[in-house]
């Protein structure tokens, strides 16, 4: 630990067992949303016996009102805002804690906070603490019973994590419910809900043939939308029952809703609480992208009860051995949903898309870190896509490596090994490794080292042999200068030879390396990184005609995606017309019948403007914007005749199937509706308007109006007021209705027009600050996923950024912190924007009471 001026950091390094364990935990929670009174009685002992340590008792925000030892008043403590210390302690005792707290003024929504009149928790990572005194740590595991009292009329409905023990009436109208359960657990698994709820429920055999009771708990308003995560909740049991052989271990599985929530979901024993925008589907009121994201968010929250919960963290550094580890196996689940090949290369395409979007530009600014972070000031910052997304990335290379049955066989040692322990990254490389006789020690480097390897690969050909020279290497990153060479998984194939091409795994481990072919007549196309085997950027600068081939022939639909990406980026970087040649390969994927409808919907999503950055030294945005959209303008005019064929193609009157295949369809169709506005086809401003009007899911009638409203048709405004009026009572449709205006593109004359719009929604009666995803919706969409619009030279976005900063800051650190991130690559903008960027970053740093969440990463942006 070390203390500079207002902030604290925490090393890896530091790790020290507890001197303490906790082996049971009863609480007795008194529900009140002004003062809930917590008795908290534990059964302590030392592991060293007869050794007088101190106990440091983790607890904030609460007001304390006694300790007992063995049932004797203890009055031998200190305490601080955020400990609690006792002394002189036998090596084994029951301690009795009382205290209260206020969880109506709850504005952090962590620890116990109330949402519209019901009882939430969440404790990961540090939440507990806000509950009650404890050693709020992953490693220290108990088994808990929660006895809940609370106001029968208020508060009906009483759950905890485990199995219902007993129910009872209390007089004075109160009622209380006791749950016990069996399995030891870390505190921040820790969970309860009370209030006004219903449930939809099913029971289900498990493979073992025991009955599970399966519940989705929402408001009754919301009940007719619970079907589809209950659907999802069975599949993923399915799943993880085939696939890893992993069992439901409680008999009862239950799913709350909340409407305000900090993240997407969270995997508490038994009782996963999810953000409604994560549980709540139906046709009228989710789009396909709503369905596959519930979906992968019941998969992932369920697959932690194995990768995280049964076997947790040692401590907060290795958060990614279980949300990496999770990630990937949700990932694995949806591409097994889709069913086809080529299904599953579109789940990959997204995956990646999101990888290079958000994680790339994280792994090159100011708070890049590996996987297994060595320090952080706030661990709240470190629930990111690096640890989530790229940790995935570093699971799927050990797969890759290993093949799926030898991955296999690691995952049953990790669980045969570690089942009930709290655990650490090195344990999960140590049973892939162990289990397959594999030397793992360089891949661990993916483990240590941050940033984004670089990996450049030049050919040579001499009439029979063809060579492939690679080079890797990779940045600086903050507090770590040098890097040594990854071991990295290339899978790849030579295209166009004579010899029939086989995909092989080629494993890059020095920094130079070449592969060597003897005998070839001439020389093929290299296709490599198949299926994005690694997480690098690959810098291989192959011909247009060779992107060309590829982009007709590669049998891996990833890197036919891939080519077609390459050559929007040089178009792009380089401000040029797309090449005819180019244009023509693409119509003839718009028509080829071979191919899915959401593959060739992928093809035509240029790259991120985000991921455009990376690849540039210096950014202008404004340049890079009007780039891109020049090029997207050239694909739609270029290609008008096959948008209206496509779009007619794909309308389909038949009744809404959620299913991938029709979801594609959907979307294709709507991207055809987006460019055939974008072309100004003179038919498709009425088309827009008919499907709006006339659509029976919300995917058409959002695709339509977000047509609408991009392509400044003359029918969005008043298709925005009516769908306002028309889903005024669906927060969920709201926050669209919200977000879809905060993603509006700048007119071109008239850029600043997307800020002045934000500022007045900004002000309107449906905007709440305090729902998280309502401020997202509206503040986040528009700083953090509109950069054509935030990005202006005047430096006023970046104004409005710093107050709702500030502004968040006082509500919801965790909100804030996410926001505050908007400016972490200042450094690469061209000066003119650095300026205005660099005096908002400071006008925060300035602001008197700062949370620790904010506060890091506006220091470690102002100091990069
Ligand atoms: N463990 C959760 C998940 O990935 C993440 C999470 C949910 C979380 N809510 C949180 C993390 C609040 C920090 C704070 O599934
Ligand atoms: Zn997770």
């Amino acid at each position: 630990m070390a203390r500079t001026e207002n902030s604290v950091t925490f090393l890896r390094s530091d790790y020290q067992e507890s001197a303490f364990s906790i082996k049971s935990v009863k609480l007795d929670i008194a529900l009140n949303p002004a003062k809930t009174i917590v008795v908290n009685r534990m059964m302590v002992s030392k592991k060293l016996v007869g050794v007088n340590s101190t106990l440091v008792l983790n607890g904030q925000e609460q007001e304390l009102v006694s300790v007992r030892i063995n049932d004797e008043p203890y009055r031998g403590y200190e305490l601080t805002p955020e400990t609690l210390t006792l002394h002189d302690l036998p090596d084994e005792f029951e301690l009795s804690i009382t205290s209260t707290c206020a969880p109506d003024k709850n504005t952090s929504l962590m620890g116990l906070y109330i949402s519209n009149g019901n009882f939430f928790t969440q404790c990961e990572a540090e939440g507990f603490r806000k509950i009650t005194y404890f050693l709020d740590r992953p490693d220290v595991m108990a088994t808990y019973q929660v006895t809940l009292r609370a106001l029968k009329t208020d508060f009906p409905v009483l759950l905890s994590n485990g199995n219902l023990i007993k129910e009872e009436e209390l007089g004075n109208g109160w009622h209380a419910a006791v749950w016990e359960d069996p399995f030891p657990k870390p505190s921040y698994l820790f969970a309860l809900v009370a209030g006004k709820l219903t449930a939809i429920e099913r029971v289900i055999k498990s493979q073992s043939g025991k009955d599970k009771l399966l519940q989705v708990w929402v408001e009754a308003k919301d009940l007719e939308k619970t079907e589809h995560a209950m659907e999802s909740l069975i599949a993923s049991i399915r799943w993880d029952e085939k696939r890893y052989g992993l069992e439901l271990d409680l008999d009862r599985f239950m799913i709350v809703a909340v409407g305000d929530f900090n993240m997407g979901a969270m995997e508490n024993k038994g009782l996963n609480i999810f953000n409604t925008k994560f549980v709540l589907a139906n046709p009228e009121t989710a789009t396909d992208v709503d369905y596959a994201n519930v979906e992968s968010v019941v998969a992932h929250e369920y697959f932690h009860n194995w990768t995280g919960n049964r076997v947790t963290c040692r401590d907060w550094f290795q958060l990614s051995l279980k949300e990496g580890l999770t990630v990937f196996r949700d990932q694995e689940f949806s591409a097994d949903q889709m069913g086809s090949d080529s299904g599953k290369a579109v789940k990959r395409i997204e995956d990646v898309r999101l990888l290079r979007q958000v994680q790339f530009p994280e792994d090159a600014g100011p708070m890049a870190h590996p996987i297994r972070p060595d320090s952080y000031q706030e661990i709240n910052n470190f629930y990111t896509v690096t640890v989530y997304e790229k940790g995935a990335e570093i699971v799927r290379m050990q797969q890759t490596l290993l093949g799926q049955d030898g991955f296999r066989k690691g995952m049953d040692l990790y669980f045969k090994r570690h089942d009930g322990q709290a655990v650490t990254c090195d344990d999960f490389v140590a049973a892939m490794a162990d289990a397959n006789h594999k030397d793992l020690e360089q891949f661990k480097r993916w483990y240590s080292q941050a940033g984004t390897p670089r990996v450049h690969v030049k050919e040579s050909f001499d009439g029979n042999t063809y060579q492939v020279h690679f080079t890797q290497s990779c940045a600086a990153t903050p507090g770590q200068d040098k890097k040594l060479p990854f071991h990295i998984p290339l899978l790849y194939k030579l295209i166009g030879t004579d010899q029939v091409g086989q995909e092989n795994l080629f494993e890059l481990r020095d920094e130079k390396q070449t592969l060597t072919f003897k005998g070839l007549s001439k020389k093929p196309t290299l296709s490599i990184n198949r299926h994005f085997s690694a997480p690098i950027i690959l810098d291989f600068e192959q011909s247009e005609e060779e992107l060309l081939t590829l982009l007709r022939e590669d049998d891996d639909a990833f890197n036919r995606w891939e080519s077609a990406q390459k050559l929007f980026i040089q178009a792009i970087l380089n401000n040029r017309d797309l090449d005819p040649a180019l244009i023509e390969a693409l119509r003839s994927v718009l028509n080829d019948e071979k191919l899915d409808a959401a593959f060739k919907d992928l093809v035509f999503t240029l790259p991120a403007e985000s991921y455009l950055y990376e690849q540039v030294d210096v950014i202008d945005p404004q340049l890079i914007h009007q780039s891109r959209r020049k090029v997207r303008s050239q694909l739609a005019l270029n290609l008008q005749g096959e948008w209206l064929k496509t779009y007619q193609k794909n309308s389909s009157t038949e009744s809404y199937k959620a299913d991938a295949i029709s979801a594609g369809k959907r979307s294709l169709k709507n991207l055809s509706l987006n460019m055939l506005l974008d072309s100004q086809h003179e038919a498709s401003q009425k088309l827009a308007l008919e499907q709006y009007q006339s659509a029976n899911n919300m995917t058409d009638r959002y695709g339509a109006l977000s047509a609408m409203v991009q392509n400044a048709s003359g029918y969005a405004k008043e298709c925005l007021d009516h769908f306002h009026q028309y889903f005024e009572s669906d927060a969920l449709v709201i926050d669209k209705w919200f977000g879809l205006q905060a993603s509006r593109q700048p007119e071109l004359n008239n850029p600043s027009s997307v800020l002045a719009h934000v500022i007045q929604l900004r002000q309107h009666p449906d905007f709440h600050i305090k729902n998280p995803n309502r401020a997202r919706s509206l503040i986040h969409a528009f700083c953090m996923n509109n950069p054509g619009a935030f990005h202006q030279p005047d430096g006023k976005s970046y104004q409005f950024w710093a107050q709702q900063v500030v502004e968040l800051n006082e509500i919801n650190p965790q909100v804030a912190a996410r926001l505050a991130r908007a400016l972490n690559r200042w450094k690469q903008f061209s000066p003119s924007y650095q300026n205005h960027m660099k005096s908002a970053l400071k006008f925060v740093s300035e602001h008197k009471n700062l949370s620790s969440d904010v506060a890091e990463v506006i220091n470690k942006a102002l100091n990069s």
